[in-house]
């Protein structure tokens, strides 16, 4: 996401439109020909999340196993939002997610999507690329998504946390409903075998498990030294610290409202549901989230 000096004028919050059954905003689908047509080669990896589900920490994880020792510079030199590119993102300012990911000179490719299972581009299927999709628990992913939305500043106004809740549950929130989000790629898993289906609070548990799990899907060794290095390297205080992993250099994110690494934990949904919004939610909940091999973890 290179910042176009000339261009850092931010533009204002962006309003919810129905796109084919999905809400989004602009600035994901402005460049929607492209996305659609965009051409994936057999060794790309796509990361796939619904937004603040644990995506940058998969990137992070994939492209240090996989560059961290061929080319450690890149390190220090490019944002991870560079190293892995959004592929639907056009905003203004910023490059185009569909140019960086073709401009991508690394094979594999790291590519990232928020989109739902139907809208995935169809050459990723055709090309029976590798897919690591990471899913978190609805309770914590709606607060992170909250504080997400009041800090970027383009995003869709959150409003107040009780009627963002009321919002989430209906599905109206940038990339659609979770609900459908985390459903569609878990039926999309049993049909497509190339789909590695993470948990959040599995990395928060064991990430050490959780990237021995990667690597035998992504077909890697690293050795014990390496996957120390990387293990500590992901973890959320040193990647907080990290301005290359931490987003600090975005200009439409403004860290005075809220950190992009905020807590990272399990849990911190008993700090903002109050008792009468957790009921109302789990009764919801258990309407729609009906198939029982899909379980989330909200404590660990
Ligand atoms: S985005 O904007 O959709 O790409 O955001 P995403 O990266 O998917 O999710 C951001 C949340 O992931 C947390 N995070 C981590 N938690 C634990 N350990 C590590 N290393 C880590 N890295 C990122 C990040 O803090 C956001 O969650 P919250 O709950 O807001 O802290």
């Amino acid at each position: 996401m290179s910042v176009d000096p000339d261009k850092t004028d931010i533009p204002p919050r962006q309003e919810l439109f129905d796109f084919h059954g999905v809400s989004m905003t602009h600035f994901f689908t402005d460049n929607w020909e492209n996305v659609q047509n965009f051409q994936a080669r057999p060794d790309d990896i796509l990361i796939a999340t619904y937004p603040k589900a644990g995506t940058t920490w998969v990137s992070y994880i994939l492209d240090l196993l996989h560059f961290g020792q061929i080319s450690p510079e890149r390190q220090t030199s490019i944002s991870i939002y560079d190293r892995v590119p959004m592929l639907e993102m056009m905003l203004p300012s910023v490059s185009i997610g569909v140019d960086l990911a073709n401009n991508l000179a690394t094979s594999p490719r790291l590519i990232k999507t928020h989109l739902p299972v139907q809208l995935v581009p169809k050459s990723f299927w055709e090309q029976n690329c590798r897919v690591v999709y990471v899913a978190r628990n609805a309770k914590d992913n709606v607060v992170s998504f909250f504080h997400f939305d009041r800090m970027t500043l383009v995003q869709p106004e959150p409003g107040d946390w009780s009627s963002y809740l009321q919002r989430f549950m209906k599905g109206k929130m940038l990339f659609g409903s979770w609900y459908d989000h985390v459903n569609g790629w878990w039926k999309k898993k049993q049909a497509y075998s190339n789909l590695h289906y993470m948990f959040y609070e599995d990395m928060v548990e064991d990430i050490g498990r959780e990237i021995d799990k990667l690597c035998s899907f992504v077909s890697l060794s690293p050795s014990v030294e390496e996957k120390k290095q990387i293990t500590d390297g992901v973890q959320f205080d040193n990647m907080k610290k990290n301005d290359m992993v931490n987003h600090s250099t975005i200009p439409v994110m403004d860290f005075k409202i809220s950190p992009f690494m905020r807590k990272g934990k399990v849990g911190d949904w008993k700090n903002h549901f109050t008792v009468a919004q957790n009921e109302e939610f789990d009764e919801d909940y258990k309407k729609k989230m009906k198939d029982p091999s899909l379980q989330f973890r909200t404590v660990i």
